[in-house]
């Protein structure tokens, strides 16, 4: 009954509820869960691919933490040349959009594995700035605006396909950095990346992670995520320039306020490990929250939110 189509850019997408990039491998793992079906997700960003495969960090790579997740995978992935050939033709176009994640060590590596996707069907490219757990590229980029910036230059040289930069939570200015990046070229900013973490063995007095650091996600970094995209909102909208958040989105209230806070389309991450069709859900969700206010489309909500505007008490 309820319309929760969403327009980003030149892509419509069929409900504002995507599967972020490393929780849905390359689109068909999740097939085999029982009552799941790519068709009910608006977006499947896949795994972090770069030029070359990758075997990724030393093992422990995922560790649990008070409400959230630290990884430190390092981008383990076939490389981009498999990706095209062996992955790209399990990806049913007609089910969902299919969005391919990117990475590199340099900046023409970034630009070399943008345009070998920019030669496949798939609808849009995100240029991951943002991963943390690589020692060279990833955040190291996404937290310097003047490098980010570059990367993003670079990628758009060697595409038309819609860009979506993925911004990293763990630089000084976000805002600044958005703006770095949409005026290099980018057409979306997904919102945000893990925030960096530790986790200590009593025990052993070591680091829990082989990498001895990751990324932190899961409920525990939502209130940050949600302020991050509050923070770019402005100079995204002032762009044009749509914004997906995501950030340890757990329930279709998580998703609402992302939308409230400035995002057009959100992506779980995280929370899929606990609940493989936590996406239909959200979107029931938000359905019903679209009723009960009279919310003709999504985009209304986008960016409803009201600041509160005398914040210190006086006399
Ligand atoms: O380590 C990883 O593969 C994580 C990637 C990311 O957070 O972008």
């Amino acid at each position: 009954m309820v319309d929760l189509s969403v327009q980003l850019g030149s892509l419509t997408f069929r409900n504002p509820v995507a599967m972020a990039s490393g929780n849905a491998g390359y689109g068909f793992e999740y097939q085999s869960v029982s009552g799941f079906s790519n068709r009910d997700v608006g977006a499947i960003f896949l795994k972090g691919t770069t030029l070359e495969p990758k075997l990724g960090n030393k093992p422990e790579r995922v560790m649990e933490t008070p409400s959230g997740l630290l990884n430190s995978i390092g981008l383990q992935n076939p490389g981009a040349h498999a990706v095209i050939k062996d992955y790209l033709p399990k990806c049913d176009l007609s089910q969902s959009q299919f969005i391919i994640n990117v990475s590199g060590a340099t900046i023409e590596e970034y630009a070399e594995v943008v345009r070998l996707f920019d030669q496949t069907d798939l609808p849009a490219i995100e240029v991951n700035i943002s991963c943390p757990n690589v020692k060279k590229g990833g955040a190291a980029f996404g937290n310097d605006p003047d490098m980010a910036a570059q990367v993003v230059e670079a990628c758009r040289k060697n595409t038309t396909k819609p860009l979506i930069v993925k911004l990293s939570p763990n630089q000084t200015d976000i805002a600044e950095g958005a703006r770095r990046v949409i005026e290099a070229g980018a057409d979306m900013l997904s919102a945000v990346n893990t925030l960096m973490g530790m986790q200590i063995d009593i025990h052993t007095a070591r680091p829990t992670l082989g990498n001895n650091q990751g990324g932190l996600s899961g409920p525990a970094i939502k209130p940050v995520a949600l302020l991050k995209v509050h923070q770019i909102y402005q100079v995204a909208k002032q762009h044009q320039i749509p914004i997906i958040g995501l950030g340890g989105i757990s329930c279709a209230d998580d998703a609402i306020e992302f939308l409230l806070a400035g995002a057009s389309m959100v992506a779980v991450g995280t929370a899929l490990a606990k609940d493989p069709l936590l996406v239909k859900k959200i979107n029931k969700g938000i359905a019903r929250y679209m009723q009960r206010y009279g919310y003709q489309s999504v985009a209304e909500i986008t960016g409803k939110l009201t600041l509160n505007t005398d914040t210190v008490l006086c006399g």
